[in-house]
This record gives C-alpha cells, structure tokens and sequence, in this order.
C-alpha cells in the first residue's frame, strides 16, 4: 500500500537524478518517532555527494518534484526537509482514514495481489521416511508452509512439494533388519516402531561390524537397481511411512500439491550423469564421476566408483523435471543450514547448465536446542518424536486453559481450543525466530500470556472479539456503514499499524522471513493495547465515535487473524 505509492512517486523522481533509483528507493524506511513523520528518506545526502550539490539543496528538488505527482496531494500530509537534508514524509489522515474504510469492507484487507505474479516452487518439509518424524522435521515443515501461504495470499502460484527421502541408505538397514529379524507380530501392531526397531539393530551392528554395513549397502543397490525382491519389500514399506507423516500433517494442518520423492527420479539419474558429461563438466576422478568448479578445490560428486548415484545428483535431476513440468520463475528449499555448501554447489551447476533466469534460494535455519543449549533430546538421549512433542504443547495448554479462572471456553469447545493453542504455541515460536539461528525450545516461554508468542496474539485476537460478542454489535455491519475518525493519537497510530499489514507480508516474501510477520504482530498488538487504554470504544462519547473505534478495533481482530492464518495458527473466539 504505502511503500508501493512511495515508490511510484520517488522513482521518476530519482530516476531524473541518478541511474540507480532503485538504490535510492531502498533508503526510504518507517519513521521510528511519529512526530517527525510516518516515513523517512535519505537519500539526498549520498545523492548530493553524487552530484556535487549540497544535500538540502538536493531534498528541495526532490520534494519539490515530488509534489508535482497529483499522488502526492492524496497521500502527504506534508513533506519536512531537516537536518542536512532528511525528508520527513507525513502521510495523510484523510488518506489513512479513506484507506482504512475500503480495507474494512474489504475480504482481502486491502492487501492487493502481485501485479507481477511468479511460479514459485517451495521445496519443504521433505522427511527422510521409514522412521518416525521427530523435532528435526519441525522447522522445514512450519517455516515452508508459512512461506507458501503468504506468497500464495499476495497473488502468487505456488507450488508445495514435499521431497521426501524415500530412496536412501535407510532403507538398506531396514531391508537388512528386515531379512534377519522381522518380528511379524510386532509389524502388524505398529510398522513404524517395528521398523525403527529394526533399523535400530541395522544401526548397531553396522557400526560394529564392517560386514553388515557392506549387506545394508547392498541391499540399497539392490533396490536401485531394480530387484523384484527389494522393490516389493520397498512397496510394502511405503504406505506405512506416507501414513505416518500424513498423520503429522494432519495435527499441524499442513498440504502439499506434490509429494514427489527421490525414489521418483531414480530412473533420470543417468541421463543426469549422461548430460553432465556431454556437456564437459562432469569428469572422471578417481574412479567417481565429478563436478569440479573454477576456482573452488571440492568437486560435487554425481556418481560413486561403485555407480551409486548421490543425493546432488537427484536433486538435478529433480530441478530438470521441475523445469520442464512447472517451468517456474523461483525455487525455494527450506532445508537445514548445515547442507549450505551443497545447495552453493548444486545451484552453480544449475547455473553452468546456463538456467540462469531462474531464482534459487536455500531458504536455511539453524537447530532446535533444549534448555542445556545442545540439540534438543528426551532425557534418555534419544531425539524426540515430533508426536510427543505436540501432545506435550496440548496438554500444557490444556493445564494452562484451566488454571485460568477468567476462562470463558464453553466446555464443548475446550478440546479443540487446547488443540490451537498448543499447536499454534509450538509454530510461533519456531517461526518467531530469526530462522538462521539455533533457538532454546521452551514449552513454558512459547505458552506465556505476555510477550511474542501465539498465545498472547491469540488472547489478544480474542479479547477484541469480545467487544462485539459482549455488546451484540455486528462487525460487519458497522465496518459496512462508520465513518471514521482520529480523535486521538493513539487511533492513528493504530491505523498506520494496520495499514501496513502488506509491508509486513512483502517483507515475509522477499527474504523469506516469517518472523518479520510475528514481529509485525506483536507491534499490531501493542498499539491495539495503547489504543484500548486511551479511547473508551463502547463507553465512546458519540455513536459515531463508537462505530469509528469499532472499526479499528474490527480491523485489528481480521488483522491478526489473517496474519496468524499466514503463519498457519488458528484463533479462538474464547479463551
Ligand atoms: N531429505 C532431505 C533431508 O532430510 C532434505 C531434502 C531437501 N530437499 C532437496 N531438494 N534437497 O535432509
């Protein structure tokens, strides 16, 4: 909304002055103090220097150029030059209060699509299966599905693939557990515990003796190369695992529109190898078949002297298919940080294949930690299970939700309420985070009534839900219907928050950052909190007064409610 006015003033503007607008554009950010503006920009200092002119000097012709865009007049309450030449960009009340009204009619909150709608791929989630899915599996999942939501919500078509780890060594260990000691029964009672059990013992007995890891090997080429006995041993195993990691999406309500795993390539991974060579840049190095990069000493391997194909081999061959059948404009890969150096890898040889057009990000984060600063793992040091985990988040919002004697949840209504604030603790705490850094996982921080997390948002959601059920106003309606006004700062304050709900979601796509969006949130909610204190709403000294914080305060609920929407957190009407 308002950066996108900004930059369809300033950049004819800039564009007169220097080659690089977009550079200059880049300078204009929120004004931390609301009474020097809404907005500031500085550019005419670097652009002074530029243009061996005084940088006051500078900001005169820009403002000056500036109003001459009819824009401006709808959206400036006035432009101030200060210091050595910072522009102070006020923005209207009129503009704000017109604007406010047509996003309280509207179902998108005035947020608009993209005028420049991509395809984009996001590459998430992405288990390896046959084992139960545990905490590691948490972030991929929450941050991709995040990602996925906003892009789609300003316009863009996405397409969630989930590329499972369905063709790997552990499936040799399993094959190998399997063939030695199978207990039927317990496979029929619970397949997947029975089969981490057996890739339990594949585990051990490889780690002690160099035989077995040679059989669990063999058995994974086996299955590659297309014997009958390990592929219908494969067949048999998948839907089990494809079950249990649906059951882990159901609980954290995640979709994908394609789960195209490793295993779905396997027949392209010689062609890859085929094509690299022809091509001149894969060669033979000791036996293996190479990559090698100018200017770098590490090759990236497609190929094992034994002729196993490796996991950048698949992925090439992945992003070809993806090419050819989607022929996207982005990819995104929400994977673990520590695999940078093989997405740096993979994506030069995109690159040398001269794919050059499109855009591959490796959207990375760091690790979950206990509160002992180390991977987190239950105490008997194993890792921990990702359903365990959100039984526990349940059931101490269950606790919680009845400690709480100002609770108004109906008792039919509780389940399903422990059920969203549990889940929705555990995501926003995840996504609340600089993804890039590890983070100390703590069920009793993540469930606070004070401070950033899903629970305070929820509760705020709620509250303001309150206004009108308490009061039997209809939202709608008045939203339909107000006038609005500023009497007060903090109403506008408010107002300004709320309409730059699209700035948080813009910021969110770009750099692929949800906890741009938390944190958005949670300032949303701390003006709604000033606003609350300073301006009776029901008690308002007019009805026009009353409908026109109505309004505000209608705005803030669909606001928050969206935005955890786009964090994938459900609200409740009670808490
Ligand atoms: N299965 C991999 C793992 O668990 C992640 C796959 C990520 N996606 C990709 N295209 N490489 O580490």
């Amino acid at each position: 909304m308002i950066p996108a006015l900004l930059e369809k003033i300033f950049r004819p503007v800039l564009a007169k002055y220097s080659d690089t607008p977009d550079k200059f554009l880049g300078m204009i950010s929120r004004c931390s103090d609301p009474k020097f503006g809404d907005y500031q920009a500085n550019f005419a200092m670097a652009m002074g220097k530029a243009l061996g002119k005084k940088p006051r000097e500078v900001a005169e012709m820009i403002k000056a150029d500036a109003l001459e865009n009819p824009l401006s007049e709808a959206l400036f309450e006035s432009i101030e030059i200060a210091g050595p030449g910072f522009l102070n960009l006020k923005i209207s009340s009129d503009w704000m209060l017109k604007t406010l009204t047509a996003a309280a009619k509207d179902e998108r909150l005035g947020v608009a699509k993209t005028e420049t709608p991509k395809t984009i791929i996001v590459d998430f989630s992405s288990p390896n299966v046959a084992k139960p899915m545990h905490v590691g599996h948490i972030r991929s999942t929450i941050i991709g599905d995040s990602i996925s939501r906003v892009l789609t919500f300003l316009g863009h078509k996405v397409i969630r693939d989930n590329h499972l780890g369905d063709w790997g060594t552990q499936f040799g260990m399993i094959f190998y557990g399997w063939k030695h000691y199978l207990d039927e029964e317990k496979f029929a009672e619970n397949p997947i515990m029975e089969l981490l059990r057996l890739y339990r013992i594949a585990r051990e007995e490889m780690d002690a003796d160099e035989e077995v890891a040679d059989e669990c090997r063999r058995e994974v080429e086996r299955l590659h190369a297309g014997d009958p006995e390990n592929r219908a041993l494969w067949a048999k195993i998948m839907p089990y695992c494809l079950k249990e990691i649906d059951h882990a999406y159901e609980r954290l309500d995640i979709q994908f529109d394609e789960t195209l795993g490793e295993s779905f390539y396997n027949d392209r991974l010689p062609a890859v190898v085929k094509m690299l060579r022809e091509k001149g840049l894969a060669s033979d190095s000791e036996g293996a078949v190479c990559v090698f990069f100018p200017g770098r000493s590490t090759p990236m391997i497609v190929q094992k002297k034994d002729g196993a194909y490796l996991y950048a081999t698949t992925d090439i061959a992945t992003f070809q298919y993806r090419m050819e059948t989607f022929k996207p404009d982005a990819i995104y890969y929400v994977v673990d940080h520590r695999q940078g150096e093989h997405f740096v890898n993979f994506f030069e040889v995109t690159r040398m294949l001269g794919y050059e057009g499109v855009d591959l990000r490796h959207v990375k984060f760091g690790t979950i930690l206990g509160e002992d600063g180390k991977p987190f793992k239950t105490r008997s040091g194993d890792t921990v299970g990702l359903d365990g985990l959100l039984d526990e988040a349940v059931e101490r919002a269950r606790t919680a939700i009845r400690q709480n004697e100002a609770s108004t949840i109906p008792e039919e209504d509780f389940e399903e309420t422990a059920q969203k604030i549990g889940i929705g603790a555990l995501k926003y705490a995840d996504l609340s985070q600089n993804r890039e850094s590890d983070y100390v996982f703590s069920y009793d921080k993540m469930l606070a009534l004070n401070g950033n997390t899903a629970t305070y948002m929820q509760y705020a959601y709620a509250r303001v839900r309150s206004i009108f059920s308490r009061s039997g106003l209809d939202a709608e309606a008045i939203c339909e219907t107000a006038t609005l006004q500023f009497t007060h700062p903090a109403e506008r304050a408010l107002g300004m928050e709320l309409l730059r709900f699209d700035e948080a979601l813009e910021s969110v796509a770009r750099d692929n950052r949800p906890n741009f969006l938390t944190a958005y949130l949670y300032e949303l909610a701390s003006k709604y909190s000033s606003f609350f204190e300073n301006c009776p709403v029901l008690r308002a000294e007019s009805e026009e007064l009353r409908n026109s914080r109505l309004v505000l305060c209608a705005l803030t609920a669909r606001t928050i409610q969206k935005g955890l929407e786009m964090l994938g957190i459900q609200t409740v009407e009670k808490m």
